[in-house]
């Protein structure tokens, strides 16, 4: 295999560890999430300068509104302050910015932030960044299960396109219901902080990914660790449940 083959088309990272990064500190938990922003740029730089065409970042799952309002909020301000502060960046860098989970649930200003920057990216053509926010793998599947059913239900009023015969429902119907449809599966999965769990992200997609589950804190994630998960990578040999 060349040495381009080796180097994944998309990597998705379980960004996790602020909180404990800010324990050690004696800090607040928010400052471990504020200094969780220096690796995302550090992760981006190393994806363009490997040619990762994809790296989607597990921000907020569904299951994190239940964290202390406090926290929620401070996560809240520093997306819209990061939307700020990063857009001009990845601008020149060629990035593309775009979402995956329910945005409906966030306020008006985040939404509209967050919008800005996905418009503002729109022609990036090196690499699409894809926040995971208000994420979670079972809300995503569901809310695809119901897709599929209103068009397995349509009636004849209903665009002849957008139907469906329940017989036809392949996993390709599934995957097209997805937040992701437009995105292939994520080919390496990152999880920092030692923990080995997906927590609820991209559970259908992460079907052959290579899982690789670092020690590092996320603040403490550097370009050196994201070249050192592409080794690893590397190294693996995927077999899809074939054999050789
Ligand atoms: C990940 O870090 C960031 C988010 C979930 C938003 P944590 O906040 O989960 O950090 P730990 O796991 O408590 O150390
Ligand atoms: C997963 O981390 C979510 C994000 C990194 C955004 P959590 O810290 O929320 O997951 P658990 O609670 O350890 O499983
Ligand atoms: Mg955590």
């Amino acid at each position: 295999m060349s040495d381009q083959n080796r180097i994944p088309q998309h990597v998705a990272i379980i960004m996790d560890g602020n909180g404990r990064w800010a324990e050690l500190r004696g800090k607040e938990r928010y400052e471990g999430h504020a200094a969780g922003i220096e690796p995302v740029r550090a992760s981006l730089r190393a994806a363009v300068r490997n040619g990762v065409k994809y790296l989607t970042l597990y921000a907020f799952s569904t299951e994190n509104w239940g964290r202390p309002q406090k926290e929620v909020d401070s996560l809240m301000e520093l997306f819209c302050q990061s939307v700020i502060s990063e857009t001009p960046e990845l601008v020149r860098q060629g990035v593309r910015v775009r979402m995956i989970g329910e945005r409906s649930r966030f306020s008006e200003k985040v939404r509209s932030y967050l919008a800005r920057a996905e418009e503002q990216t729109a022609d990036g053509k090196v690499l699409t960044l894809i926040l995971a926010l208000n994420y979670s793998s079972r809300s995503e599947i569901t809310r695809a299960v119901r897709k599929i059913a209103a068009r397995a239900a349509a009636g004849g009023i209903c665009l002849r396109s957008a139907r469906i015969d329940p017989a036809a429902i392949d996993e390709r119907t599934v995957s097209e219901a997805l937040d992701t449809a437009e995105y292939p599966d994520p080919d390496l999965i990152v999880r920092t902080s030692g923990e080995c769990r997906l927590s609820n992200f991209l559970l259908w997609q992460a079907s052959y990914a290579e899982l690789y589950f670092p020690e590092v804190l996320w603040p403490d994630f550097t370009e050196a660790e994201f070249d050192r998960a592409l080794a690893e990578y590397a190294r693996r040999d995927r077999r899809f449940g074939l054999v050789k």
